[in-house]
């Protein structure tokens, strides 16, 4: 987690700095700082809290450096302080350190350093430390050198005070991003900060060191052997990462869905032929046809994105199908072999434990595709092809948009191997044409944002929730009360329908609501029974129901009616409604909905 900015150029560093960290806040907001050299002389300022509350420390601190680091911090090592914040310094303030990841062996580096009075208690400061040991006037071979000591993760930025034209940076597990820009260069955790000035970035790779002066960058890697780096096009567009009039990223991302939803299955489909075409999977139809397991591989919501996945392939393509929580995954054994297929799904691209499960399929020998949405991210970099989801940026800790397009890429894909293995050319192109009708249908749910507003004023005050699905649907409800604790902290469980009468009917009562999804499909009369024994235990009831169906309305007052479609597509429209259910009960609350407590976007430790 934590995000870091560094600039160098013309330009006046400081709000550039400022903006960058804004963009980046989603990657923590305990603390923040940055550090700016000025005619010689470094000069920092961190606080505790948000962006915002370090913006005001600033009004009063007029900096007018070309170049400069900032931090916006997770704590993981050390609480949540001022001396903990970084910039961290050495040689009295003359060498200035940010710091994403963790040094695992930073109290044997400590003790092998000795005398050396440490400010904070954090991980971080002892990098600064060790390069300021190594430092004979070249900063970047201090950098190489200090870094072969270390064990564990790093992206970092380096400044000196008397040297105004050099920003050392380097990478190892955690994501660094160099922007191109003219005689300037911008350094951030992602591309998102450095969108407003330039779309030319080059991706560090791990064990890179760049010296950066504004006439360019040198790579190099810890043998200090010259690394040629190739310049990229970001794709995203700077207004994708504004609120563009929405309160919250959260609700912009909700509405965004019917759009990157088509961006999501552009150009990836032929109706002629029924059937998908995903050009990162880079494998034949036989190969198609000898795979006998597919496992699927992810965190949190990725996970529940993957459970529909699993559905989905098991039914159209009788594949076998696994969903793996990438935490455990390497913690078991897991049984790979060649006929096993791995994705792992993930929004960032930087998530720790999805990573560390892509390394030990690999060294288990499978193929592993990546479902991914972030550009040039360590996933998408290290996964054996794959594809972008095109989600566009998502700024908010909670995942929606980059769900339902992890849920559509899946589903293309159990088009492409159900059609290479199984299904009728007319069930591929039913399942397309419903696809391409599902924007229209998202846009119609939209349209009852204020009716969900209505309903969330009646259940705000709970202190506890149920979910209940069946089906396809099962995996939707344990995203539905995902994202209820998430960003309400209103305590909820999710739970397959038919399990209720084994343990949490006991639960029912009038203070325990239940939210229960009843579409019309095959699961349509079981789930009717199941909602009635929660009704006949007085527990108050929300439902999501098909458009038309009017016995849904004998069972609540509280039904929100979404249109009809293909039982396995019913993922990419019931989830929009408890999507906006939980927003607007977390604005209800005052909850700070695009940055939950305790969380950040993108968990890139274990
Ligand atoms: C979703 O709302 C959560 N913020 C979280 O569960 C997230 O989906 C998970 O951390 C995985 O992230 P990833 O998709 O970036 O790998």
């Amino acid at each position: 987690m934590c995000g870091i900015i560094g600039y160098i150029g013309d330009k006046d560093a400081l709000p550039i700095l400022l903006k960058g960290l804004r963009r980046l806040e989603y990657r923590g907001y305990d603390s923040a700082g940055v550090a700016v050299i000025e005619s010689g002389k470094i000069t920092r300022v961190r606080s505790v809290g948000r962006i915002d509350k370090l913006t005001k420390e600033l009004k009063n601190n007029e900096l007018h450096g070309h170049i400069g680091i900032a931090h916006t911090r997770w704590a993981t090592h050390g609480g949540v302080t001022q001396e903990n914040a970084h910039p961290h310094v050495a040689l009295d303030g003359k060498l200035a350190l940010v710091h994403n990841g963790i040094i695992e062996n930073y109290r044997e580096l400590k003790n092998q350093l000795g005398d050396i009075k440490f400010e904070s208690q954090t991980d971080s400061e002892i990098l600064v430390h060790l390069i300021a040991s190594f430092y004979n006037g070249d900063l970047k071979q201090a950098v190489t050198n200090a870094l072969r000591h270390v064990r564990g993760t790093y992206g970092l930025a380096v400044v000196y005070a008397d040297n105004q034209d050099e920003l050392i940076v380097a990478r190892l597990g955690s994501p660094l991003v160099v922007g191109l820009g003219e005689g300037e260069y911008y350094v951030a955790s992602d591309a998102t900060p450095i969108l407003p000035y330039t779309k030319k970035v080059i991706f560090l790779e791990d064990g890179e060191i760049g010296r950066i002066t504004k006439d360019g960058l040198e790579t190099t890697n810890l043998s200090d052997e010259l690394v040629t780096k190739c310049v990229e096009e970001i794709e995203w567009t700077d207004e994708e990462a504004e609120k563009q009039g929405f309160d919250h990223f959260m609700l912009k991302e909700i509405f965004d869905q019917p759009q990157v939803f088509q961006d999501a299955i552009r150009g990836r489909y032929n109706l002629t032929e029924g059937t998908a075409y995903l050009g990162g999977l880079n494998m034949t139809d036989e190969e198609i046809h000898s795979i006998d397991r597919i496992v699927l591989i992810a965190c949190g919501t990725a996970s529940y994105a993957a459970m529909i996945g699993k559905y989905a392939f098991e039914r159209l393509a009788n594949i076998s199908t696994e969903v793996d929580v990438a935490s455990e995954f390497r913690y078991r054994n897991p049984i790979i072999n060649e006929k096993t297929l791995v994705f792992a799904i993930s929004q960032s691209g930087e998530t720790a434990d999805t990573l560390a499960a892509v390394r030990e399929a690999k060294r288990r020998g499978a193929f592993v595709r990546g479902i991914v949405n972030v550009v040039g991210s360590t996933i998408a970099r290290e996964t054996d092809g794959g594809t972008y989801m095109h989600a566009g940026p998502e700024l908010s800790v909670a995942s929606t948009k980059a769900y339902t397009n992890m849920v559509a890429i899946l589903l293309l894909y159990a088009i492409e191997f159900g059609r290479t293995r199984l299904i009728t050319l007319a069930t591929g192109q039913r399942l397309l044409n419903s696809l391409r009708e599902i924007p229209k249908k998202m846009e119609i749910i939209l349209q009852q944002a204020d009716k969900i507003k209505v309903i969330a004023e009646k259940y705000m005050y709970f202190k506890n929730a149920l979910f209940l699905g069946r089906g396809i649907n099962f995996p939707v409800v344990l995203e539905g009360s995902q994202k209820l604790k998430e960003i309400t902290y209103i305590h909820s469980e999710a739970y397959p329908a038919g399990e209720m009468k084994h343990g949490a009917n006991a639960l029912l009562a009038p203070d325990f609501p239940v939210i229960g999804i009843m579409t019309k499909d095959q699961l349509y009369d079981k789930m009717r029974s199941n909602i009635e024994e929660v009704k006949a235990r007085k527990s108050p009831i929300m439902l999501l129901a098909t458009q038309g169906d009017e016995q849904a309305k004998e069972l609540t007052d509280d039904v929100i009616y979404v249109p009809d479609t293909m039982e396995l597509l019913e993922p990419l429209l019931n989830t929009i409604p408890l999507q906006l259910f939980s927003y607007y009960i977390a604005v209800l609350l005052g909850r700070d909905v695009d940055r939950p407590r305790n969380l950040a976007k993108s968990v890139t430790v274990e």
